[in-house]
C-alpha cells in the first residue's frame, strides 16, 4: 500500500474547480465572505491561470446581451435558447444569467481584458449576441481578478491546486465536502464544508475521438475536463436534466478550429464537394423540424444535420469557403488598389488570430498543409461528441432558479431543502457553468456570471446552515484506501506480467478509456455510427457498460499521474452512463445532427416536448428516469 499523508482542510464554501464559474464564484464570494466571516477555499485539479477550457484562450465572447442599451431585451435572449435548442430550456435560469451577464463582460474589460472596438467606441459584434476580443491571455486575467478579490479581502491559504477532488462527501442527504489527492504529491485530501460548488466543467473523450494514432488526445473540447462535475452530483444523488443534450460542434477538420467567426463574422458559405451549399438545397428537409426547423436563426444541431446528410450521401468533403468570403468583404475595395491590399491584409489577420486566440493547433494544420485562407477552402467536419452545458449542449443538474423568475412547477423541487440559487436537489451542493442544465448558451461569460450567482446563493445557505460537519476517521480511511487503491493494485500485481500495460490482474487507465469510447461510438451514437442509434443498440450498450463498471474495480495506476487517469475514466464512464439512459429513455429525435434515434425518427412535440431528468439513488444504486414540464416565461 502506497504511503499517502492525509490533509483534512474544514471550510465553510468550498468551490471545486478553478474555470470560469468558480472564478466567478471567488469573486463573488470574497466580498460577501468577507461580510459575513466565512471561510472560502478554492481546489482545483490545474492552475488556475490555465485551467480549463478557457485556458488556450478564446476569440469573441459568445454571451453579450447588450441589455437595455441596444436593442435586445432578456426575452429576446430566452427566445433565442428555446430555438436553439428545439424548445427545451429552463428559461427562468436563462433569463436570470442573461440579466447579470453584461456586467461580468464589463468588469472583464476593467480587469484589462482587450474587446475590439469600432470607430465609435462600440464593441465589435461577431453575431447579435457575440463579440470579439484579443483573448489568449483571458483566463490568465480572469484567475488574476478571482485572486485579487480573495487575497485583498484578506483570506489566507485558500487555494489548492493541482488536487484532484475524486467524490462528494454525503451526510446523510446533504452534501459536506469532498475528497481527492494531490497530482503531484503523495497527498490524500479531505475537505469539510459547509457547502459546496461542484464547477468542473463538462465532459471530453467519451466518445471515441476522431483523432487517434499521433493525433490522439486532440480534440475540440480540452482534455482536462472529464466528466467531474457530472460525476460529483450524479453520486451525491442530485436529480439531473438534459443529460441527452451532448454537442457536436462542426469544426475545422482535424485542428477544431472555431466556425463561428468564419460564418458571422466573415459571411462564410460551406458548400460540399459540388459546390452546392447544404443550407440552401436542404433546406425543405427542416419542415419536419417545425416550429424551430424553418424558425431564425436555424438550431445549431439542424445546421449540423443538413451538413451530415451531404457527407452521408457521399457529397463531402464540406468545405468552408474562406477565400470566397474574404474576396466577398474585400469586393468593395476592388477600385483602390491600395486599400485593396491594406483590407487584404487586416482580412488576413483576423483570421489566422482567430485560430492563434483560441485554437493554436489549427493555425500549425493551416501551415502545416499550405493553407492561405484567402486563397483555398478549408474542410470542415462534425466532432465527436461532448459534453458541455454552458455551450450549445445542456447536460447538468437540475438547479434552482431566482425566486423572482422561477416557475411554481420547478419551485416545488426545493421547497424542502430550501430556495438558494444554483443549488442543486441535493442540500448544500451547488454548480453552475457546465455543471447546470438546460441552460445553454451562456458561454464564458455566462459561466462566470453564474458562478457569480451561485455563490452569493451558497453563502446564503451557510448562513441558514451554519454548522460545521464533522467526519471520522473510519469515514475516513474508507475513502482513502477506495481513492489510491489503483496504486496499491499496480504495486502487488506488476510483477505478474513483464508488460506493465498488459496483466491478467488489472487494466490501465487508458486501456480502460478506449474500451468506454468503443461501446459509446459504436452503441450509443458516436462519429462511426453516423451519430445514430435505437432502443436495442443502446440497451446492448448499456449491459458492456455495466461490465466496464466491474472492470472499473481493477483500474491499477502506475504513478500519480496514472491515478488521476484512472479516476477521471471513472468520471467519464458514470457521465456516460446516465448520457445512455436519457437517449434511450426519450423517445423521439428532437436534436438531429447531435444524434438520431432510428426507431423513432421524427419529433414528437405532444408527447416529448419535456425536459427528461434522473436520479441515481447512492443507497441503492437505482436510477429513476422522469419528464418535467417545459415552462415559457415570455
Ligand atoms: P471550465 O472553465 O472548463 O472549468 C473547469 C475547471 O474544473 C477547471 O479549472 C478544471 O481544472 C477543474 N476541474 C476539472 N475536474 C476537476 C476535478 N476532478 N477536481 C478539481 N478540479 C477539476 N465561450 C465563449 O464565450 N467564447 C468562445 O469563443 C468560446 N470558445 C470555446 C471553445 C472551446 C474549445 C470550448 C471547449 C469552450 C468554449 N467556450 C467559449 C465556452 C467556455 O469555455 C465555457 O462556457 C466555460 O469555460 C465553462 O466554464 P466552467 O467553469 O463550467 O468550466
Ligand atoms: S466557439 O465556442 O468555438 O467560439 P463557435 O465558433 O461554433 O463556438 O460559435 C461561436 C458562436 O457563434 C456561438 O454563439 C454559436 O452559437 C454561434 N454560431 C456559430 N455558427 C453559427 C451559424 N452558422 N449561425 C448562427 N450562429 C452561429
Amino acid at each position: 500500500m502506497p504511503n499517502f499523508e492525509t490533509v483534512v482542510v474544514n471550510t465553510d464554501l468550498l468551490i471545486i474547480g478553478g474555470g470560469m464559474s468558480a472564478c466567478g464564484a471567488a469573486f463573488e464570494a470574497a466580498y460577501w465572505a468577507k461580510k459575513h466571516n466565512v471561510k472560502v477555499t478554492v481546489v482545483d485539479k490545474a492552475a488556475m491561470d490555465r485551467s480549463g477550457a478557457v485556458a488556450m484562450g478564446l476569440s469573441a465572447i459568445n454571451q453579450y446581451v447588450a441589455y437595455g442599451k441596444n436593442r435586445n431585451t432578456l426575452e429576446d435572449y430566452v427566445r433565442y435558447v428555446r430555438q436553439d435548442l428545439m424548445g427545451i430550456s429552463r428559461e427562468d435560469l436563462v433569463y436570470d444569467i442573461a440579466r447579470h451577464v453584461d456586467s461580468s463582460v464589463h468588469l472583464f474589460e476593467k480587469w484589462g481584458l482587450p474587446i475590439w472596438k469600432d470607430e465609435n467606441g462600440e464593441y465589435v459584434h461577431e453575431g447579435r449576441w457575440q463579440i470579439m476580443i484579443n483573448g489568449e491571455s483571458y483566463k490568465v486575467i480572469v484567475a488574476e481578478a478571482a485572486k485579487n478579490a480573495m487575497n485583498e479581502a484578506g483570506f489566507k491559504d485558500w487555494l489548492y491546486e493541482r488536487v484532484f477532488i475524486v467524490e462528494p462527501l454525503m451526510d446523510g442527504d446533504k452534501c459536506i465536502g469532498g475528497v481527492g489527492f494531490s497530482v503531484r504529491e503523495n497527498k490524500f485530501y479531505v475537505f469539510l464544508a459547509k457547502a459546496t460548488m461542484a464547477l468542473m466543467g463538462g465532459a471530453v473523450h467519451v466518445f471515441r475521438p476522431r483523432s487517434v494514432g499521433e493525433g490522439l488526445g486532440r480534440a475540440w473540447y480540452p482534455p482536462w475536463n472529464a466528466g467531474s462535475t457530472a460525476y460529483f452530483t450524479i453520486k451525491a444523488g442530485a436529480e439531473m436534466t438534459c443529460q441527452e443534450v451532448r454537442f457536436i460542434p462542426i469544426r475545422f477538420k482535424d485542428g477544431y478550429g472555431p466556425v463561428g467567426a468564419w460564418f458571422l463574422l466573415f459571411k462564410s458559405r460551406a458548400t460540399n464537394s459540388l459546390g452546392e451549399e447544404y443550407m440552401v438545397t436542404r433546406k425543405g428537409e427542416l419542415t419536419r423540424w417545425e416550429p424551430y426547423g424553418l424558425a431564425k436563426p436555424m438550431p445549431a444541431n439542424l445546421r449540423n444535420y443538413l451538413g451530415m446528410e451531404d457527407i452521408m450521401e457521399g457529397k463531402g468533403p464540406i468545405y468552408m469557403r474562406t477565400e470566397e468570403a474574404i474576396a466577398n468583404l474585400a469586393a468593395k475595395y476592388k477600385d483602390d488598389p491600395k486599400a485593396f491590399k491594406k483590407k487584404m491584409k487586416e482580412l488576413e489577420a483576423e483570421a489566422w488570430e482567430d485560430f492563434l486566440d483560441m485554437t493554436i493547433s489549427q493555425a500549425l494544420l493551416w501551415a502545416g498543409l499550405d493553407i492561405q485562407p484567402e486563397e483555398k477552402s478549408s474542410e470542415i467536419a462534425p466532432a465527436e461528441p461532448y459534453f458541455i452545458g454552458s455551450h450549445s449542449g445542456a447536460s447538468g443538474a437540475w438547479v434552482c432558479g431566482a425566486p423572482d423568475v422561477m416557475p411554481p412547477e420547478y419551485a416545488k423541487d426545493w421547497e424542502k431543502v430550501g430556495q438558494y440559487v444554483g443549488m442543486t436537489t441535493v442540500k448544500g451542493l451547488f454548480t453552475a457553468g457546465d455543471g447546470s442544465g438546460a441552460s445553454s448558451h451562456k458561454f464564458s461569460s455566462g459561466s462566470h456570471a453564474e458562478g457569480r450567482m451561485a455563490a452569493k446563493g451558497a453563502i446564503a445557505y451557510i448562513l441558514d446552515n451554519n454548522t460545521a460537519p464533522t467526519i471520522d476517521d473510519a469515514t475516513i480511511n474508507k475513502w482513502k484506501e477506495l481513492i489510491i487503491a489503483p496504486m496499491a493494485r499496480f504495486e502487488q500485481y506488476a510483477a505478474v506480467s513483464s508488460d506493465p500495460d498488459i496483466n491478467h490482474e488489472f487494466i490501465k487507465p487508458k486501456m480502460f478509456m478506449f474500451r468506454l469510447q468503443k461501446i459509446m461510438d459504436e452503441y450509443v451514437a458516436g462519429v462511426s455510427a453516423q451519430f445514430m442509434t435505437n432502443k436495442a443498440l443502446l440497451e446492448r450498450g448499456l449491459e458492456l457498460i455495466e461490465m466496464l463498471r466491474e472492470d472499473s474495480a481493477k483500474l491499477a495506476a502506475e504513478d500519480l499521474h496514472e491515478l488521476l487517469r484512472a479516476w477521471e475514466n471513472t468520471h467519464r464512464m458514470w457521465i456516460a452512463e446516465s448520457h445512455l439512459r436519457h437517449v434511450l429513455y426519450r423517445e423521439e429525435s428532437r436534436w438531429p445532427g447531435y444524434y438520431f434515434r432510428a426507431d423513432y425518427p421524427e419529433m414528437d412535440e405532444a408527447n416529448w416536448k419535456v425536459f427528461v431528468n434522473s436520479v441515481y439513488n447512492p443507497q441503492t444504486g437505482e436510477w429513476t428516469m422522469m419528464k418535467k414540464p417545459v415552462v415559457n416565461i415570455c
